[in-house]
């Protein structure tokens, strides 16, 4: 049993944004998971990676002006930071755009192809003629061959929520030119994923999966196994095929031999041996944590890709479901779209570890973050109940006893019982059931509580006489509370380290192993944590939403930056390029980025909402004249319809500048 050898893995996030709470479910997950099989004192190793390829970490890197290695070289710093910050301790976080990982896909491709597992054939896809690519579904968005709602993308309408191809989508246009995509023939390169299907029917079947999990599967294989279209056409971020030019391995093939690629990498800092954990019918253990919405490729390409590279297949995937907020999908305009940093800067992470991990069971069942119900749990079990109680016995060691616990125990029952939770605890840990490891540990939590109650170490400080069993009282306190410390060390890995300074010991077991601290001496007791402060929360869904005004600017300028080279001068012409009086300028509550600006442009008074708080003053504006765009089509923001666009230049914040006419020009004239 302490021979197991474990590697344990992430799903890899996607390079092109931000880490959000969402994520966090998984990474918060998989860390306790880790972390209390390493308390347990097994050898157990944690990678992940940044997942680089792909056409839509191209095209940002495009639009930002920038490389996509530069691109991705940022993002990893900040995915790095955020999971650093929320106490996410990989043994190992690498990328997917690494030597390791390339030489490894090169590896596993030339396998499969050697073994008859790769074919091609030509196909036919919408392609971009102006920007010279194909484009994947997401890229391709007209109207809605069913209700006709406009500006529908790929292959689902959002509006009345209708499956198709995207080639029966209506006004079809590439979202990357607006141009009407062509259709093209290429090449493509396929994995015969049913020369698998009876390895898979199998391997479903001997659980190494969830039981919703398992059934779901059955589905899939039963409707029957497509082939899998695993290249894709240049210009593509991606590693080139070696036997194919021109062509690169979809980033679903890349991206979990980043897995590999990752521990590879780890392998060669440590001097841990690659092959014996990934070697065909290895004795080390292989967990994929992932959630539902990459169950497909987890459970049955890759265990395929595996079997026919003659490597092992994983001991289990563990999946889990999603997170909503208060009940809903995370919403950019409700606020609830929360940035793992915009979190970090208001809240302790400690927080959101506990709440993930009171909320978290082995099913596949979405999570909800209600913020409600997020302080009073956190209120009521880690300040109200486990902190409390070091709160209420440390003051009496070390004003009374000079910081030194009594010689005996003398509730060894007492001590005993919290003991003996250890396998029951160790047990929901191992299956994931944290929810229920977390109820166990906060009942033994509300023992500690009665039982300093029940001896009132604040009546036995004023009597005469009592001074032993004052200090044994106390003692058995801080001893029961260091056993629930030791409990919640996988979740809350940052408020051991500061109870172990008190405690001047180390936690570095299971609880099961663990003698009372007697007759040593402990340091000043610092609170641990303190409650969830609302005020706080109301800042991170404002500040969230602040996100979508900024995500808003970055759209428009987005279409800036789409901007044809040269246009006709009957595109110009379009343009209704007005003169306008500022009239008024005020304040937009709520927002730190806009002013409200009412103008008038000649025959008409028009509201305008501009992005230049930053840079103007509204009773600066009062009475000059500018320019505006009187018919660009109306835009529903957060705070208001704006009905036209003002122009200015300059890069942002202090550095805008409004255009104004020379003397003489008065609202109305129009740009000719
Ligand atoms: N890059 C792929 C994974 C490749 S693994 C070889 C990917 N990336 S992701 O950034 O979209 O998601 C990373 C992980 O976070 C996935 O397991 C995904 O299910 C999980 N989550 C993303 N949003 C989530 C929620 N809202 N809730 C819970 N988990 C979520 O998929
Ligand atoms: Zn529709």
């Amino acid at each position: 049993m302490t021979n197991r050898k474990i590697l344990v893995t992430s799903a890899l996030p996607y390079a092109n944004g931000p880490i959000h709470l969402g994520h966090l479910v998984e990474y918060i997950q998989t860390d306790i998971w880790v972390r209390f099989q390493k308390q347990r004192g097994l050898a157990c190793y944690y990678v992940c990676a940044d997942d680089t390829h792909g056409t839509p970490i191209m095209l940002r890197a495009d639009k930002e002006g920038i490389t996509p290695e530069t691109l991705i070289a940022k993002v990893w710093e900040q995915h790095f930071a955020d999971f650093s910050d929320f106490g996410v301790a990989f043994d190992n976080y690498h990328s997917t755009h690494s030597e390791e990982n390339k030489q490894l896909s090169a590896m596993v491709y030339t396998r499969l192809r050697d073994g008859g597992h790769i074919s091609s054939r030509t196909i036919t896809q919408a392609y971009d003629p102006v920007k010279e690519m194909f484009l994947p579904d997401r890229f391709i968005k007209g109207d809605c061959p069913k209700c006709g709602a406009k500006d529908q993308y790929g292959d689902n309408c959002e509006v009345c929520g209708a499956t198709y191809s995207p080639t029966e989508l209506k006004n079809a246009v590439s979202a990357i030119s607006g141009e009407k995509p062509i259709a093209k023939d290429s090449e493509h390169y396929f994995f015969d994923l049913s020369d698998f299907a009876e390895q898979l029917a199998a391997w479903i079947n001997a659980d190494h999966l969830q039981p919703e999990v398992a059934n779901k599967m059955a589905e899939w294989l039963q409707s029957g196994l497509q082939q899998w279209d695993i290249s894709r056409d240049a210009p593509y971020f991606g590693f080139e095929i070696p036997d194919a030019p021109g062509k690169y391995f979809y980033v679903w093939l890349d991206a979990p031999i980043g897995y590999m690629a990752s521990f590879k990498n780890l392998c060669a800092k440590n001097g841990l041996d690659f092959d014996e954990f990934w070697q065909k019918d290895s004795s080390t253990e292989l967990y994929h944590f992932i959630g539902k919405d990459i169950i497909y490729f987890h459970a049955l390409f890759w265990p395929a890709m595996l079997t026919g590279a003659n490597l092992r297949t994983p001991t289990a995937i563990f999946a889990h479901g999603f997170l909503t907020v208060n009940g809903e999908k995370m919403s950019k305009s409700r606020g609830t779209f929360i940035t793992a940093r915009t979190y970090l800067e208001h809240l302790n992470p400690e927080y959101l570890r506990y709440y993930f991990a009171a909320k978290l069971s082995a099913g596949i069942d979405d999570i909800d973050l209600n913020f409600d119900d997020f302080s009073q749990r956190v209120n009521s079990d880690l300040v109200g109940k486990v902190v409390n109680i070091a709160s209420r016995c440390s003051g009496f060691i070390a004003k009374r006893f000079d910081g030194m616990l009594s010689a005996q125990c003398v509730e060894t029952e007492l001590f005993q019982q919290f003991i003996s939770a250890a396998p029951v605890i160790a047990d929901f840990y191992e299956s994931r059931e944290f929810g229920k490891a977390m109820r166990e540990i906060m009942a033994l939590a509300d023992k500690a509580n009665a039982y300093i109650d029940d001896k009132k170490p604040w009546l036995l400080a004023k009597q005469e006489g009592e001074e032993q069993a004052l200090q044994d009282v106390c003692s058995v306190g801080i001893n029961l509370f260091r056993l629930l410390v030791a409990y919640l060390k996988p979740v809350l890995p940052a408020l051991a380290q500061q109870a172990q300074v008190f405690f001047n010991d180390e936690i570095s077991s299971w609880v099961d192993s663990l003698q009372p601290l007697l007759n040593h001496k402990i340091n000043e007791f610092k609170p641990l944590m303190t409650r969830v402060d609302a005020d706080k929360i109301a800042a991170i869904v404002e500040a969230s939403k602040e996100n979508l005004e900024k995500s808003a600017t970055v759209a428009a300028v987005k279409q800036f930056e789409a901007i044809a080279d040269t246009i006709s001068f009957d595109d110009f012409a379009k343009l209704d390029l007005r003169i306008a009086k500022i009239i008024k300028a005020d304040h937009v509550e709520g927002s730190d980025k806009l002013l409200q600006l009412t103008v008038d442009i000649g025959d008409e008074t028009r509201t305008i909402f501009s992005g230049i708080k930053s840079a103007y003053q509204p009773e600066d504006l009062q009475g000059r004249l500018t320019l505006v765009i009187a018919n660009l089509a109306p835009r529903k923001m957060r705070f208001g319809v704006s009905e036209g666009m003002v122009l200015a230049a300059g890069p942002g914040d202090k550095e805008i500048w409004l255009l104004s006419p020379d003397s003489g020009a008065v609202a109305g004239m129009r740009v000719k």
